[in-house]
């Protein structure tokens, strides 16, 4: 099928690419030329496994192609996709501008029958506002029908969700658009959900919300077994077994983060008061996440005590591992307090790094290895959840460092191994 992107975000350009890898025609729009440029030349702006190589091979198969002109991305398909950023407003609420530009730009091109289907997250009844601002700024006054198929997919596993997605939800006001959606996602062989595009939009704040839920969870019962001397990994696998609860994202740690999670729940929370529901419950993940950022930030000051004038390591910048992505990152904000306190830092991240650079800079060394970062510091702290961090030569930290202290935040390394070893190690709800 003849598809358009509006957008190369990781949503975007993700979803554009794997749309081309398995036989459709896609063309990428994104106003920002210098990407587009970098695109076309087989370059990609973000850090995402496996995604350069699918660039790469689909523009030579000529299946992939970037422009900056949405008229000639809408010229040239049937189904356009918006996947824009709908980012946060002070109050928590959705800034819903880029979309509303996307579709007036696309209301403007048509000149037949079209479907918009939006892939962004937005807030409930956006469809409507779409389907009202297409037909008030199409000056040919065609038939076209919008849709909600929002997208699920995880940093840094973007491709294998993609390809593999657990299950593609598509919200129609008409049964017109469903056949063409049903055809674009026939290669991707997952369960398909036809609704309605309130509930569309909904599942995807549900879901996310839900997932935030389970971390805080599972957070807030490691607050329990540290102060009743038990293992959360225990608990978690304990529970996890239960197919009704499931072992996934049962991670205990310094709390969620990224784009997606603290932006999502409070929009959800704004959405929800705006329809005369006070989500409670809701207020309270976001408290845990925050506290249990306060928790591990107590236990590194309870252990060093005043933190001015020490150095500390830090293993971890970006807000999960397999990604360089370090907004909303959970470790960004550790290393701030932690600088806030007096404390200088050396820090590394596989991918992070860069990203990083922009958000943290008095006070920090960036170091290229893993190995090198405990190098003259008073102890060492895990931030991101990297595999790789596991493979850290504990023999030489504990020489670089000046006491043999690790505070880690996301349980990477085996408590009873670690004392064995000579370390004071501290980690979470363990
Ligand atoms: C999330 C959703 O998973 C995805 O479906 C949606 O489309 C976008 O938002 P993403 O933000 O890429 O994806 O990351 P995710 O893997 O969900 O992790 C989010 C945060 O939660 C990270 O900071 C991660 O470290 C943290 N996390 C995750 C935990 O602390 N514990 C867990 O068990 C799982």
């Amino acid at each position: 099928m003849k598809l358009a992107i509006v957008g190369t975000g990781y949503v975007g350009l993700v979803t554009g690419t794997c749309f081309a890898e398995v036989g459709h025609r896609v063309i990428c729009v994104d106003n920002d030329a210098n990407k587009v440029k970098m695109l076309q030349a087989g370059g990609i702006p973000i850090y995402e496994p496996g995604l350069e190589e699918l660039v790469k091979k689909n523009v030579a198969s000529g299946r992939l192609s970037f422009t900056t002109s949405t008229a000639e991305g809408v010229q040239l398909s049937d189904v356009i996709f918006i996947a824009v950023p709908t980012p946060p407003q002070p109050d928590g609420s959705v800034d819903l501008s880029f979309i509303e530009r996307v579709a007036r730009d696309i209301a403007a091109a048509m000149t037949g029958y079209k479907i918009i289907v939006d892939k962004s997250t937005v807030p409930v009844k956006t469809g409507e506002k779409v389907t009202e601002t297409i037909k008030r700024y199409c000056p040919a006054k065609v038939e076209f029908d919008v849709v909600s198929n929002p997208e699920f997919l995880r940093e840094g596993f973007a491709v294998g969700d993609l390809m593999n997605p657990d299950r593609v939800v598509i919200g129609v006001r008409s049964k017109r658009p469903v056949a063409a959606m049903t055809e674009i996602y026939e290669p991707f062989k997952a369960p398909i959900v036809v609704t309605d595009i309130n509930s569309a939009e909904l599942i995807k704040h549900a879901a996310n919300s839900f997932l935030a839920l389970k971390i805080s969870y599972i957070n807030a019962i490691s607050a329990i077994c540290e102060a009743a001397g038990a293992n959360v990994e225990e608990v978690a696998h304990g529970i996890g077994l239960d197919e009704r609860i499931g072992k996934r994202f049962l991670n205990a740690g310094i709390g969620f983060g990224g784009s997606c999670f603290p932006k999502d729940l409070s929009a959800f929370i704004k959405i929800s008061e705006q329809v005369g529901y006070e989500f409670r419950l809701l207020k309270e993940v976001q408290q845990i996440n925050a506290r249990q950022m306060d928790r591990f930030v107590k236990k590194i000051t309870d252990t060093l005590w005043v933190l001015k004038d020490k150095k500390i390591g830090v293993l971890g910048l970006a807000f999960k591992q397999n990604t360089d992505d370090v907004r909303s990152s959970p470790a960004i904000d550790l290393c701030q307090r932690l600088i806030k306190e007096g404390a200088t830092l050396r820090v590394h991240d596989p991918k992070g790094m860069d990203k990083a650079k922009a958000l943290l800079k008095e006070g920090v060394t960036y170091v290229d290895d893993m190995n090198d970062v405990a190098q003259g510091c008073d102890a060492l702290v895990v931030a991101t959840e990297w595999e790789e961090f596991k493979q850290l030569d504990l023999d030489l930290a504990r020489k670089n460092l000046s006491h043999p202290i690790m505070f880690d935040g996301r349980n990477l390394f085996d408590p009873a191994t670690m004392e064995k070893l000579g370390w004071i190690y501290k980690s979470v709800g363990r």
